[in-house]
């Protein structure tokens, strides 16, 4: 029978609690606590008293988190391990950057594993979800579409024995007891609150879509990303074919993975090995240098592009794409101080290759020596690879990750590596090596 218990909900971080608290003892949070009624009638009474009797912390020794295969090897292991059953994952993304189609692909996937799986969409009809369906090639009858922007609609079809379910998007949904129109910080409170609450009553693992703003962040209250287990984002320059997924938090594993995906007319393809997926088949012209940067626990080889030509501007042109143009302009100037070369006639072009967009600081060796390569119209030694970081006095620094850069190198068959290992060193030495 349904029962009523009153809690103390956090509207922070969605913990709840039997007692107020000022304070919310999960997230720090001063005065988040509201009281919220909820209906017991899914959880069994021995989950009602492990919610509000204290355990011991052994116990869950022998109640780990259980993953489950969701049938991808490359995508159980970005997760940590696997998907976890009552996981919550967010995920959020630009507007046509690939999200219903991944989640669909997913949903499809562990549909066509045998789990009972719900794809609820608010955004798009169902026509345009089957078509796409169609095109990925999902044919199972384990898998479900229902079109709706009622969460009350949307809870009562959850309670129907799913396993999987895919909400497109939190921020279609409305619920009937608020006021505010869809997408709106409470709506999207309460919608999430309640999904949640099911999928962790029923077990059920739940993916959430959440659109983002302008300033790449997940829209509506920053305490949606708070609420559930673990964020991705999905990343990814239209132009280009590849898509970056990656993990943002995650409470069952590491959360600084990545994985690379290929937009093709069947959907998202995981590419297995991405370490040299970012290469246009380098030629070794003057103004290259290959790079390693590193995505997660993935070292990928990137081409760093230059172009340094005279200029007929009375205000030379600086212009770099894929790495932030002060990041350039600090670059040169280092190279203009410390090797005294000038380039204040000169116009400059920076390119990565591949569509990437990167901030990782080993890449300001490299940068500075397509720039000189192409400075002198001088390829680079051939089989070389350059990374580390540049200070302003033009003392390059060992970086992070230094040794599994080095390890994908020597994998990659790189015999001439350009990289400071324990000492510091100059620019200088770096252009006597390279004869420039
Ligand atoms: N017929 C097709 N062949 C190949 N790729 C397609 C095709 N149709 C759509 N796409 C790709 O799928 C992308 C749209 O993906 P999707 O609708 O999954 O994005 P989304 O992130 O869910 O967008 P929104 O935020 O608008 O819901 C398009 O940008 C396009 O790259
Ligand atoms: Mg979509």
């Amino acid at each position: 029978m349904a029962k009523q218990k009153q809690l103390y909900i956090c509207n922070k971080c969605g913990s709840n609690f039997a007692t107020w608290f000022g304070k919310c003892p999960q997230c720090g949070e001063w005065n988040t606590l509201e009281l919220k009624s909820i209906s017991t009638k899914t959880t069994s009474s021995s989950k009602q008293e492990q919610l509000f009797s204290p355990i011991p912390i052994t116990q869950s020794f022998s109640q780990q988190e259980v993953y489950f295969s969701c049938g991808e090897k490359e995508v159980d292991l970005f997760l940590g391990g696997g998907l976890v059953k009552g996981g919550v994952y967010l995920l959020g993304g630009e507007p046509g950057i690939g999200k219903s189609t991944w989640l669909l692909q997913l949903a499809g996937l562990l549909a066509s594993r045998g789990l009972k799986t719900l794809y609820l969409s608010g955004e798009e009809s169902l026509l345009q979800v089957q078509s796409r369906g169609k095109r990925l090639g999902l044919a199972s009858d384990n898998l479900y579409l229902f079109y709706s922007t009622k969460l009350e609609e949307a809870l009562e079809v959850l309670e129907t024995g799913f396993q999987i379910a895919v909400i497109d998007s939190v921020q279609t949904l409305t619920s009937s007891k608020l006021e505010g129109v869809a997408g709106t910080p409470s709506q999207i409170r309460e919608v999430a609150l309640e999904l949640i609450g099911l999928a962790k009553a029923r077990e059920i693992t739940l993916f959430l879509v959440g659109h983002v703003t302008k300033e790449g962040l997940i829209a509506g209250p920053k305490l949606l990303e708070h609420m559930v287990d673990c964020v991705l984002y999905l990343e990814g320059d239209r132009e280009h074919f590849f898509r970056l997924l990656r993990v943002n938090k995650n409470r069952f594993g590491p959360s600084n993975e990545v994985l690379v995906l290929e937009m093709l007319e069947q959907g998202l393809r995981v590419v297995a090995d991405p370490s040299t997926f970012f290469l246009e088949g380098s030629n070794n012209l003057s103004g290259q240098a290959l790079t390693l940067t590193l995505e997660g626990h993935k070292a990928l080889a990137v081409e760093i592009q230059a172009l340094v030509s005279s200029s007929f501007l009375a205000v030379p042109r600086r212009v770099a794409q894929g790495i932030d143009q002060n990041r350039l302009n600090l670059l040169v100037a280092v190279l203009e101080k410390r090797l005294k070369i000038s380039l204040k006639d000169k116009d400059i072009y920076l390119k990565i290759g591949g569509g990437l967009s990167l901030k990782d600081p080993a890449l300001d060796l490299a940068i500075c020596v397509a720039l000189l390569s192409s400075f002198y119209d001088q390829p680079l030694p051939e089989n070389s690879i350059f990374w580390g970081e540049v200070d302003l006095n033009g003392q390059i620094r060992r970086v992070l990750g230094h040794d599994l850069r080095l390890k994908q190198a020597r994998k990659l068959g790189y015999t001439n590596i350009f990289a400071p290992q324990e000492k510091l060193v100059s620019l200088e030495d770096v252009c006597e090596q390279l004869k420039f």
